[in-house]
């Protein structure tokens, strides 16, 4: 959705609006490689976006300051918000600190599911303040500035199929996935990510994602083989969740997904689907104990300016 309404346009087009999707993003794969040094952990892992996601309305303003609202109320609205962040740094990388600027976060993605809600709120600020203010960055310049944010924020640049390595900052493009239903569904808890990674430094992980593997089954278009890869490490890290996770991926295999795993830090969990009315009555099976469920589609990449 890309659209630039002209509303009252004077000389730093004050009162210009644009509006961006922010697509959410689950793991096809995640895999924990080691501790480093700075205190994160170096990762590899297989991410795609899709089609549920928050809506932004961004606008300029003649009043100094960023200034962000959300729909959720329990979402913060200063610098602990990653949009805000983002803007944040844009303006200081396009030295226009006094411009005036107002976000409005029309939220979907649940907080606390390893959805990159958050991140993916963060890169649709920058690509959306690009348009706005016709700063005419390209995705390299955007990816760089979206590393000062957060770890998933590159990714969420430019989406579709990626495999990112590091923080989650280097990214590779894949093949986009072949189509396909995925149900999405979160439990009644949220998961802490700085916990989670404490918790995995103190196991002996056995079990690794066959990453190479899902690479092959994406490039040959293959969802079964896709489907049997998905793993995530984080899964079996938490024992007082493990019940919940695997209750959920239960269902979802038992309505015909073809692989179900937990996404990220979790706590929501997603299914791949062949068949549009398999997803349907899955999701609607779910629906009735769990309060988040959702279908989507896989979302290809963002288109950039040359
Ligand atoms: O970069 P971001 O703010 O998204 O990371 C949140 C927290 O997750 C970090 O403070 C760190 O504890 C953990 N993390 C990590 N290794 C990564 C990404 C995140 O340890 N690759």
């Amino acid at each position: 959705m890309k659209e630039t309404v002209f509303i009252n346009s004077d000389q730093k087009n004050n009162g210009a609006e644009v509006t961006e999707f922010a697509g959410a993003k689950l793991n096809l794969t995640l895999d924990v490689l080691s501790k480093r040094e700075d205190g994160y952990h170096d990762m590899v892992m297989v991410m795609q976006t899709i089609s549920l996601g928050d809506r932004l309305v961004l606008r300029t303003s003649d009043k100094p300051g960023i200034r962000v609202s959300t729909s959720f109320r329990y979402v913060p609205n200063d610098e602990r918000n990653l949009g805000y962040k983002a803007a944040k740094e844009f303006l200081q990388a396009v030295g226009d600190e006094q411009r005036g600027i107002e976000i409005h976060m029309e939220k979907t993605i649940p907080v606390g599911a390893g959805m990159a809600g958050g991140s993916a709120d963060a890169a649709a600020v920058l690509r959306g303040m690009n348009r706005l203010l016709d700063t005419r960055m390209r995705r390299e310049e955007l990816e760089k500035l979206a590393e000062r944010v957060g770890s998933d924020v590159a990714f969420c640049i430019a989406g579709g199929t990626s495999l990112a390595r590091g923080r989650g900052e280097l990214l590779e493009d894949l093949p986009p996935m072949p189509e396909c239903f995925l149900v999405v569904c979160k439990p009644g808890f949220s998961i802490s990510t700085p916990e989670l990674f404490r918790k995995i430094d103190r196991m002996n992980v056995r079990s690794h994602p066959d990453t190479e593997g899902m690479i092959k089954a994406i490039g040959a278009g293959d969802l079964r083989e896709m489907a049997i890869r998905m793993y995530n490490v984080f899964e079996d890290v938490d024992d007082r969740r493990i019940r919940s996770i695997a209750e959920i991926k239960g269902v979802l295999l038992d309505h015909g997904a073809l692989g179900a795993v937990m996404t990220g830090t979790g706590s929501a969990v997603f299914g791949l689907f062949h068949e549009e009315e398999n997803a349907r009555s899955c999701c609607e099976v779910l629906g009735k104990n769990y309060s988040f469920c959702r279908i989507a589609v896989p979302t290809g990449k963002q288109a950039f300016p040359e």
